[in-house]
């Protein structure tokens, strides 16, 4: 069985590493990977592939930066090339990038069978570029791998159910897989500069980056917080903050850093605070409150108790979470048993 899995983005490195672990070594299984180049600088793309070991891609097709349509329709032309030549029994695809659209799309319309990890989240935001890709790559998929009841809910709601079936998160197998790792080898990351007590933040989406009111609100935030923000900045981000604002003297801003770190300083962060949807859950699995910068979320199981607070980007509602106590009321099982990779494989294998 021959299966090209297209990935771009940091999340999608992240997510296929669990799932390509469970590739390999199944003997009628050929997988060949294909790196879209939408993410490339070296902390945002070949740290994952190292650190995670994740095969090399058997293409990169060096797409990079660019417009929603160019990035996407290069993408396209690319992924066509490859899907030609390869004739894969399917197509693999991950989450809400304008990779996961530009590999459906391509695949569908060579007649290629396409399954999509990730599949049936929703914000009901369709302004978010990321809510178009969803419905679209759901809509022409043949294969949906739910990682929520509530996934395989709104696929149901949009007459998506037989095409649909429950497998975990696989973002739930990695940090329970590489979260282990990292507590058995305490001595392997420099903390060394990292204070004892700090918030770890993330901002990355468009609809905070694009909007300088947004931003500026957040750092304000920021700036009110009586310790440490650490802040690994996503470069769309570093962008928009070297051009419009002083950063506050509290806040750290690094550069972004490799997964096992990045879980690290989750493990040990005061609370979290984001507008990234892996970082919401990943927080949540690590027991950490996080504060999310949105105004809706396609993680909703997160939200009881406060371990997930929305806030949106004014500075009051977000001082306000910061200041919340600490839930200590258990957290739910919903995301799956840390063997959503497993259960993607066997569904794959028993569709060919
Ligand atoms: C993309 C996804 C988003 C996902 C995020 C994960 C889409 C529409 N958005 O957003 O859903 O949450 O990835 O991180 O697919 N840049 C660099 N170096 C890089 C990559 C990007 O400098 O290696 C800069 C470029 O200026 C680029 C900007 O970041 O224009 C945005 O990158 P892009 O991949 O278009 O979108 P993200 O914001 O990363
Ligand atoms: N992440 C990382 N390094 C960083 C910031 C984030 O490894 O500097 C990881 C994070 O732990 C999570 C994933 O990247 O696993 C989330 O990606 P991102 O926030 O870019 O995208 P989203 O999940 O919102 O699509």
């Amino acid at each position: 069985m021959k299966i090209v899995t297209i990935i771009g983005a940091r999340p999608q490195f992240i997510k296929a590493a669990t799932v390509s672990r469970q590739f390999r070594g199944v003997p009628d299984i050929h997988e060949i990977l294909v790196h879209t180049g939408q993410h490339y600088d070296e902390n945002m793309s070949e740290v994952f592939f190292r650190e995670l070991e994740i095969p090399l891609p058997d293409f990169n097709l060096g797409v990079g930066s660019g417009t929603h349509a160019y990035q996407t329709g290069m993408m396209m032309i690319k992924i066509e090339e490859v899907l030609l030549r390869e004739k894969p029994d399917f197509t693999l695809v991950y989450g809400d990038t304008n990779s996961t659209i530009a590999g459906s799309l391509s695949s569908v319309k060579l007649h290629i069978p396409v399954a999509h990890v990730e599949a049936g989240l929703r914000s009901f935001n369709r302004s978010m570029p990321e809510e178009i890709n969803r419905i679209v790559t759901d809509r022409i998929s043949d294969l949906l791998f739910a990682p929520t009841t509530t996934a395989i809910k709104n696929l149901e709601n949009e007459g998506l159910a037989g095409n649909a079936c429950f497998t975990g998160d696989v973002m739930y197998d990695s940090v329970l897989y590489y979260a282990a790792s990292i507590r058995s080898n305490p001595e392997k990351f420099n903390t060394k500069g990292i204070p004892g007590l700090y918030l770890l933040a993330t901002i990355h989406r468009a609809e905070n980056t694009d909007n300088p009111e947004n931003i500026l609100n957040i750092l304000e935030a920021f700036s009110r917080i009586d310790y440490p923000v650490i802040f690994p900045v996503h470069p769309r981000t570093r962008k928009v903050i070297s051009s419009i604002a002083d950063i506050p003297s509290n806040v750290h801003v690094i550069n972004p850093v490799g997964y096992l770190e990045m879980l690290k300083l989750t493990m040990n962060a005061h609370k979290v605070i984001t507008d990234s949807g892996g970082l919401q859950k990943e927080a949540y699995f690590l027991g950490k409150q996080c504060i999310t910068i949105r105004n809706e979320t396609e993680w909703v199981e997160t939200l009881h108790d406060h371990w997930n607070i929305l806030t949106g980007t004014l500075p009051g509602k977000i001082l306000e979470a910061i200041h919340s106590n600490i839930p200590i009321s258990p957290r739910k099982t919903e995301f799956g048993n840390g063997k959503a990779g497993a259960v993607i494989l066997e569904k794959l294998h028993g569709r060919v």
